[in-house]
């Protein structure tokens, strides 16, 4: 198993063992050149290196790049500075009535659903969360949550913590069943598992690109599916107007595409940054970096398991992602998270266990060389 990103793109693989994608992911070298190159002209040139017709095609260049990562269409894509953005302005735009509920997972992330939490404070809907044993939801219970009183099925992908994946298409179908629309946080899953919003007819995709999309901090991107792109955003702004440059602010025409989530400026370079690592990603394939993937995390798991540890994410094929979650018998998770930094191994301690997630830049070489970082500690 070779590095399918290789070191000239990805050179700090080299030096550690960077099994932290869930956390911050490495990013891409012409990403975050690209950035640097946009705010060097900014800083020489202003608005001569960057006019108003970039800061339309810089968002609308990311779009694109996101629609292929969706398997969507442009104008069904939005823009802004993160996950947690797009999905606050999606849920004030839904709004789920009194009488409905939000179904979730106890175990997702609080920006998958705190957007949604704070708008049923308001117009007080309920939220109804799936349990979990021991950080693992039986997707059957999660199912059957979702009757003919849900409007949302609100759900990370991939579980930030263990890495456990949903199957998409079975909970669009149960949403919509029952007339309800099923909203996932792809921030855990785009640039490691293959997501196509077509096939498994999720209404909504929203995803940060700093993790496994090896690209910046402050870019996020959303899918909308065209029935909510007839809503009103919960954030508007500048950008919000059909023709941002006209500048009537005494009334608001919105964009009758996925582009009425897109509201003001932003760091422009990040979408530079996003666009260039997600080409790259696309270039190899989400599916190839998926097998690829999936060998690592194999190789790591059971790696984990001969050395004792009590591994807390799924084990079947169908439900897993790269991320390991584990427990050392014996040990404090904070304490051995930090030994193992200090042996260049990288992994983030989440609540009282540790994670890994390897990605493309990891090989078998760089899994091997953990464990044995890991069995040296025990
Ligand atoms: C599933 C999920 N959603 C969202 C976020 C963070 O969102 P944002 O980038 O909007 O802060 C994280 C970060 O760990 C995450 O794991």
């Amino acid at each position: 198993m070779q590095r399918l990103g290789t070191i000239d793109i990805f050179p700090p693989a080299e030096n550690f063992v960077y099994m932290d994608a869930a956390s911050v992911g490495l990013t891409h070298k012409g990403a975050a050149a690209a950035i640097n190159r946009w705010q060097q002209a900014l800083a020489d040139e202003g608005t001569i290196a960057f006019d108003e017709q970039d800061e339309v095609e810089c968002l609308d260049n990311l779009n694109d790049a996101a629609a292929r990562l969706f398997n969507a269409q442009t104008r069904d894509i939005a823009t802004a500075s993160s996950e947690t953005v797009l999905m606050s302005s999606l849920a004030w735009a839904v709004m789920p009535p009194k009488g409905t509920n939000i179904v979730a997972t106890e175990t997702t992330h609080p920006s998958t659903v705190y957007p949604w939490m704070r708008v049923a404070e308001a117009t007080g809907a309920q939220m109804r969360w799936a349990r979990a044993d021991n950080l693992y939801v039986d997707p059957d219970h999660l199912e059957s949550l979702i009757d003919d009183s849900t409007s949302v099925v609100c759900l990370s992908h991939v579980e930030y913590g263990t890495g456990q994946t949903y199957d998409l298409a079975r909970f669009a179908a149960k949403a919509h069943k029952h007339g309800a629309i099923c909203v996932v946080d792809a921030t855990q899953s785009a640039g490691q598992v293959p997501i196509d919003v077509a096939k498994t007819g999720i209404d909504a995709a929203a995803a940060s690109t700093y993790k496994w999309l090896c690209g910046p901090f402050g870019t996020g991107i959303m899918y909308v599916a065209p029935a909510l792109q007839k809503l009103n955003p919960g954030i508007v702004g500048w950008r919000s107007h059909k023709d941002m440059w006209d500048f009537q602010a005494d009334r608001l025409e919105l964009p009758d595409t996925a582009k009425r989530y897109e509201f003001g400026t932003m760091a422009y370079g990040t979408a530079y940054g996003a666009t260039e690592a997600m080409n790259y990603l696309l270039k190899h394939s989400i599916e190839k970096i998926h097998t690829h993937n999936r060998e690592i995390s194999d190789r790591l798991m059971s790696g984990l398991q001969a050395l004792g540890a009590e591994v807390l994410s799924p084990k079947n094929a169908a439900e897993r992602s790269a991320t390991i979650a584990a427990r050392f018998p014996g040990k404090n998770s904070r304490d051995f998270a930090r030994t193992l930094k200090e042996n260049n191994v990288i992994a983030s301690l989440r609540r009282d266990f540790i994670r890994f997630s390897p990605h493309l830049y990891n090989n078998a070489d760089d899994i091997d060389r953990g464990l044995a970082s890991i069995k040296a500690a025990l």
